[in-house]
């Protein structure tokens, strides 16, 4: 008896304490999931705290639904130069529209991601901060803006800053405070910090040798590391710098391999290896080098030109081009050092799902190389892979999950996929998902690059596909085959009638590949096939694809 009643006591203490436990709302912007896992986290210890969360993205709350909040944490993300990230679009028309409400009742703060290489750094989480309070919301913390280095400065502003939210009266925190470093839920073992040593068990070239690209399909072996993934997923891969590059760099420096690296036990040659990027020139590289170097140009650019005009003069140039821009410089290394970021992962669409290769995750990944003043140059990662890692070799791998970007739940959804170049890449995933599936839903893909004989990746599995019935219809746009140029938003205006007719059955819209030209010209075709084929005006269309971002039928990973 005496033990059923103290645990009526409890389940009695416990629905009070929830009952008096105040809504947090944890709204996430996000391009790549970063922000919405930071949201989690933020959510996890909330609860700690005695708050009770909710986490939204942020096109998933309108204007009335925000004002009726009184606690309010935003995290979001910046995409591109910039800009809103996917699924922050709507919010931010609504919240920065005229008429939006006045917002007295909600108190906030913000937190941003971003990434201080770009223009507009956490320009999203500044544009948001700012309206908020505008329309008289209350800032409870200053707003912080993180770089690529996020997770440690996000555990530390989430712990101070939840004491901040207002509680009713017996709702006060927990007495023993969840520290800072505590914050963090458990998650899967295997992170940014700490990834996976995967065996690199695959590495084929796709593309023809006369191709003008080097694409590459790529298998790491993820038997018995845990590690699980959905297609549409991300996998970030901790590249190595090309030692022939470092060796290039001490020389210039004057310093040698085997010297002590000035921060650390190992000798500098393996640091300046492992840990500092010496492909992209940093800020703080580029402003000492202009200070030093009298260069007429960069001086120019730097302090006349605007960011266009700088990343024109930045084209191609890596660390050593901007050292050796005067032969008669010379560094302090621990100074030099530290004008260096911390070599960083790099992203990938994953191009396989796991329901049809179970134990493994698939990469399609063009090796970017150009010459520069007769120097050999190479991306830092797609290098790696290509050139510096055999099969059999190892690499550090984690998942970077992407939940905004996945085939539709309902199998019998129809799918439209556009994916120029490597931006096939999750289409393959999603493909072989619904093949895996049994889905009967239709599927049509965009594919393009320049040439059918020498870039018509992973042809034999898509004409399988078709054969299958899996792959309803494929386009192709090789644009380099004929006089003029024929890309893939040229197909689907050919197809605008029957694409149209799909996306008024219910189709998902899926894009992928190059951010700064193709997939805004390819939205554009899209606008213009709703005006054509669904005669409407180009407001209506607008609305008609602001529509389909909300339904979530509107999808992109672009970068
Ligand atoms: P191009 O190089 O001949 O201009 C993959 O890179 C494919 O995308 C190539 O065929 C490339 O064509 C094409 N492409 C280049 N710019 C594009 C754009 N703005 N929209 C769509 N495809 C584009």
């Amino acid at each position: 008896m005496a033990g059923l009643n103290s645990r009526l006591v409890e389940a009695e203490a416990t629905s009070a304490a929830s009952v008096a436990r105040p809504r947090l709302s944890i709204l996430f912007g996000t391009q790549t999931g970063n922000a919405e896992q930071v949201a989690q986290e933020a959510a996890a210890a909330a609860r700690a705290q005695g708050f009770d969360p909710e986490v939204m993205g942020l096109d998933d709350v309108d204007m009335p639904r925000l004002a009726a909040m009184e606690r309010v944490i935003v995290a979001t993300s910046t995409y591109g130069e910039g800009e809103m990230p996917d699924n922050a679009h709507l919010f931010w028309q609504a919240l920065s529209a005229p008429d939006a409400p006045r917002l007295e009742a909600v108190g906030y703060a913000v937190l941003a991601l971003g990434d201080s290489a770009y223009d507009g750094f956490c320009q999203a989480g500044k544009l948001i901060d700012t309206r908020l309070e505008q329309l008289g919301a209350r800032r409870l913390a200053s707003r912080l803006d993180c770089d690529v280095d996020y997770e440690r400065a996000c555990a530390g502003w989430i712990a101070s800053t939840l004491p901040q939210f207002p509680r009713p009266k017996g709702a006060e925190a927990p007495l023993a405070p969840v520290a800072a470093a505590s914050t963090a839920p458990a998650r899967a073992e295997w992170s940014r910090r700490n990834p996976y040593p995967a065996c690199l068990a695959v590495s084929r070239r796709l593309s023809g040798s006369e191709s003008a690209k080097d694409i590459r399909h790529y298998e790491f072996d993820l038997t018995g590391s845990g590690l699980t993934y959905e297609a549409g997923d991300a996998l970030g891969v901790m590249p190595l710098n090309d030692p022939v590059l470092v060796k290039a760099l001490l020389a210039r420096l004057g310093a040698a391999w085997e010297q002590p690296a000035p921060s650390g036990d190992r000798p500098l040659g393996e640091a300046l290896l492992r840990h500092y990027e010496i492909r992209t020139p940093s800020r703080e590289l580029i402003a000492a080098i202009e200070a030093r170097a009298g260069d007429d140009q960069l001086t120019h650019v730097l302090r006349h030109g605007d960011r266009e005009a700088l990343d024109a003069w930045l084209w191609g140039r890596d660390v050593l081009d901007l050292v050796d821009l005067n032969p008669a410089l010379s560094f302090d290394l621990a100074e030099f050092l530290g004008w260096l970021r911390p070599l960083q992962h790099r992203a990938y669409s994953i191009s396989s799902s796991p329901l049809a290769h179970e134990g493994s995750v698939h990469l399609t990944i063009a090796a970017v190389r150009w010459q520069r003043e007769g120097r050999q140059h190479g991306g830092v990662c797609s290098t790696h892979l290509a050139d510096r890692l055999a099969e059999g070799g190892q690499a550090g791998i984690f998942m970077s999950p992407n939940k905004a970007f996945r085939p539709p739940t309902d199998p019998a959804v129809p799918m439209i996929m556009v994916g120029p170049g490597t931006g096939i890449a999750p289409f393959r995933g999603f493909l072989h998902h619904r093949k895996a599936q049994g889905a009967e839903g239709r599927n049509w893909l965009f594919f393009g690059d320049q040439h059918q004989a020498s870039d018509f990746i992973y042809a034999d599995e898509l004409a399988e596909m078709s054969r299958d019935g899996v792959l309803t219809r494929l386009d192709l746009a090789f644009s380099r085959d004929q006089a003029e140029k024929i890309y893939v938003q040229t197909r689907m205006r050919e197809n605008g009638r029957d694409l149209f007719a799909w996306l008024e059955e219910g189709a998902h819209v899926y894009i992928c590949g190059d951010a700064s030209r193709m997939a805004k010209d390819v939205e554009q075709a899209l606008h213009d096939v709703i005006v054509v084929h669904g005669g409407l005006s180009a407001e209506a269309a607008a609305d008609y694809v602001a529509r389909l971002r909300r339904e979530k039928r509107y999808q992109r990973d672009v970068y």
